[in-house]
């Protein structure tokens, strides 16, 4: 089986810091990989690497068996790669549905005809309607988005990820700054993404790492401390000395 996706030895020096050490990981369809590690131990980095917001200072980066280390964020969208952001990146004044129909258009190359209704393509706006079910957005279709609690926005933001068809999906902290009262919320979206996906999750809430992950990669100082099962992660002595604590 090929891997969804797959780095190769990935480095990355900024300027005499050494952030990314000899990185190599394969997510395959339907993986459940939790990325986890100290503060600066290269998390969001990695994921900067992989999306393409950075290139590395060597190796390389593949989806589906493809080298993409020299495309664009862009151009690995387009490859299969959705990624959400630390810090929200949504566009504050437009309504929700208008941002998910952005993205089906965008998906289906039909940004040229962005300004028309999507009631012009009746598939994509059943799909909109869907997207929107399913993560429990349709009561707020209608609204700008700025104007929704913060954890819905971060519901929008995974829907209009998923809105991409992505085969992988890169998640760097969905709960920070999510008020105890939504959680849940996203819980059950994460439980309810689609099956074949391969998901990164970072996170620094364990319960939900080991609630989620079927795997656990821990980094430190930028390079892979540890790659195994929840139990396995659980028990290395390495790991809880470094990060889990005693
Ligand atoms: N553009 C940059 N220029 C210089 N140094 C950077 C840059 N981006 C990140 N770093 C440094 O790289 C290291 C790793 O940062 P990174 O953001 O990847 O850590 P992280 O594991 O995501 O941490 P956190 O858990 O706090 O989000 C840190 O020391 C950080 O200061
Ligand atoms: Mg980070």
């Amino acid at each position: 089986m090929t891997a969804v996706l797959e780095t190769r030895a990935l480095d990355k020096r900024f300027g005499g810091l050494h952030v990314t050490r000899g990185v190599s990981l394969q997510l395959n369809a339907g993986d459940r990989l939790a990325l986890i590690g100290p503060n600066g131990a290269g998390k969001t980095t990695f994921v900067n690497l992989v999306s393409g917001v950075l290139a590395p200072s060597s190796g390389q980066v593949l989806l589906n068996g493809e080298d993409v280390t020299d495309r664009t964020q862009a151009q690995r969208v387009r490859a299969g790669l959705a990624r959400t952001f630390q810090i929200t990146t949504l566009a504050p004044h437009l309504p929700v549905q208008r941002q998910i129909e952005l993205a089906l258009f965008e998906r289906e190359r039909l940004t040229g005809r962005a300004w028309r209704s999507i009631d012009a393509y009746p598939l994509l706006a059943a799909e909109a309607r869907a997207l929107l079910g399913d993560f429990g957005l349709a009561a707020h279709a209608g609204l700008a988005t700025e104007l929704l609690a913060y954890g819905e926005q971060r519901l929008v933001e995974m829907a209009l990820a998923i809105a991409l068809r992505p085969r992988v999906l890169l998640l760097d902290e969905p709960m920070a700054g999510v008020p105890q009262g939504e959680g849940t919320r996203l819980l059950a979206a994460l439980a309810a993404l689609p099956a074949e996906l391969a998901v990164l999750i970072i996170e620094h809430d364990m319960d939900l790492v080991f609630r989620f992950a079927r795997r656990i990669v821990v980094l430190a100082e930028g390079a892979v401390l540890a790659d195994g099962t929840p139990d396995q992660i659980r028990r290395d002595p390495m790991v809880r000395a470094a990060y889990l604590g005693a």
